[in-house]
């Protein structure tokens, strides 16, 4: 089976929203630091781009968790295959993800986190599919809010491609 892209979210669309999610961040922690905790691979792009527009103090670390196989459906379980390298005790940890999906990845990172004394801890995500939901959490910080397609591009793979597009694109199969 074959497929392509069609675009959905233009390149210069998600910058300007990344700049307002930073400023919205600079606001939020005025005064203090902020953790981000990359969740890779899909969230890379993204978060790098963040990092760089936040004016307050930030750290940066990467984590990596599987849940999806090599399709387009979630297996539903969660798995820590890297862990961040730095301590989250008493910081600002934001977790940084690609997209919300199922929550399944969220809320199990999130409930993990919870219990390693970070100061406190919340989420921004790049995009949201809420129609998609099984489990409920509160993502602090969206980029948008999209119908529930396969999308690929700024990150987001399909079988590993495609994350080099610099825009938010749909797979259609042909
Ligand atoms: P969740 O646990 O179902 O919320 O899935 C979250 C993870 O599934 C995301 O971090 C993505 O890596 C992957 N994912 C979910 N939807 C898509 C999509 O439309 N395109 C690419 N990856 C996706
Ligand atoms: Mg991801």
């Amino acid at each position: 089976m074959s497929e392509h892209v069609v675009k959905m979210i233009e390149e210069e669309d998600v910058d300007k929203r990344i700049v307002e999610i930073a400023k919205k961040i600079d606001e939020d922690y005025k005064g203090e630091e902020v953790f981000l905790v990359c969740v890779l691979r899909g969230a890379a792009f993204f978060a790098c781009e963040l990092a760089k527009r936040i004016t307050i103090p930030v750290t940066l670390d990467f984590m990596q968790v599987s849940s999806y196989g090599s399709g387009t459906r979630s297996t539903g379980e969660v798995k820590i295959v890297k862990d961040i390298d730095l301590s989250m005790r008493d910081k600002n940890v934001i977790i940084v993800e690609d997209i919300v999906d199922t929550g399944n990845t969220l809320s199990t990172l999130k409930g993990f986190f919870n219990q390693r004394k970070a100061k406190s801890v919340k989420i921004c995500s790049l995009l949201d599919k809420p129609d998609r939901r099984e489990v409920n959490v509160d993502i602090d910080y969206v980029g948008f809010s999209i119908p529930d397609k396969f999308v690929v591009g700024y990150g987001l793979d399909y079988d590993q491609k495609y994350r080099n597009l610099p825009y938010v694109g749909v797979v259609e199969f042909d």
